[in-house]
């Protein structure tokens, strides 16, 4: 199987995960990215058996409304059962590292609203120690430069995503080089430094179920 397959297969493994458990009022927290819109592919095939979805992009919400899915607005919704979403890089403690496409912020409270967050990803992204990936962080505008130069004390090396605007105003500095040994702390350090919305590490809020992509098929761990 091809990486493509790979997010197909674990994309129809989570809509079939959730699936026995949706009720027709049922609301969903979809995330951002190619395996994320196979998700949304996948679950458009059960789409009378939901309500609606909360995105966390608009890239997201254009492809639900695409499918003829309702997307709510994340404070108009009392609960929110499952949020669904791939990830850049993951270790064996479900600790992420998301935001290559520049979503973080939003995929953050989505999930941190959801009782279950499932992770969907090729094996590719299962890794033994974050940080090969360079860690996204979305920052003010203004405070471009500051956060640059507390992240060079963090050991880090920001790189400006140039041209790159969030959906939420902001500009993304991709961080290289960093260790990240204690993904729970690293995430509050740079989370406390002025003009840091927030950063693309999800360990106080890990995934609770990942659903891994392999050449043997779809893995469960949790
Ligand atoms: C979007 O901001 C990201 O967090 C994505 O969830 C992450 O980049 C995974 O994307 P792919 O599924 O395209 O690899």
């Amino acid at each position: 199987m091809n990486q493509d397959q790979l997010k197909q297969a674990v994309a129809q493994a989570a809509v079939d995960h959730i699936h026995p458990r949706l009720e027709s009022r049922s609301i969903i927290g979809v995330g951002t990215g190619s395996t994320a819109n196979c998700f949304i592919d996948a679950l458009a095939k059960v789409r009378h058996d939901f309500d609606g979805a909360v995105a966390s992009s608009e890239a997201t919400a254009a492809r639900l409304k695409s499918h003829g899915i309702p997307v709510y607005d994340l404070n108009s919704v009392a609960e929110l059962e499952f949020y669904v979403d791939g990830a850049d890089e993951t270790n064996a403690r479900l600790e992420l590292i998301k935001g290559g496409g520049g979503a973080l912020t939003r995929e953050k409270i989505v999930a941190a609203v959801a009782k279950t967050f499932v992770c969907i990803a090729d094996q590719s992204k299962l890794v033994e120690r974050l940080g090969a990936y360079p860690l996204p962080v979305e920052v003010l505008p203004m405070a471009r430069s500051h956060v640059a130069r507390e992240l060079v004390k963090l050991g880090g090396d920001p790189e400006y995503r140039e041209g790159f605007v969030t959906d939420n105003g902001n500009i993304i500095l991709d961080v290289h080089n960093l260790l990240i040994g204690d993904a729970v702390a690293l995430e509050q350090q740079i989370n406390n430094i002025v003009g840091v919305v927030t950063n693309g590490l999800f360990a106080a809020r890990p995934a609770d179920l990942l659903l891994l992509g392999t050449a043997e098929g779809v893995r469960s761990l949790t």
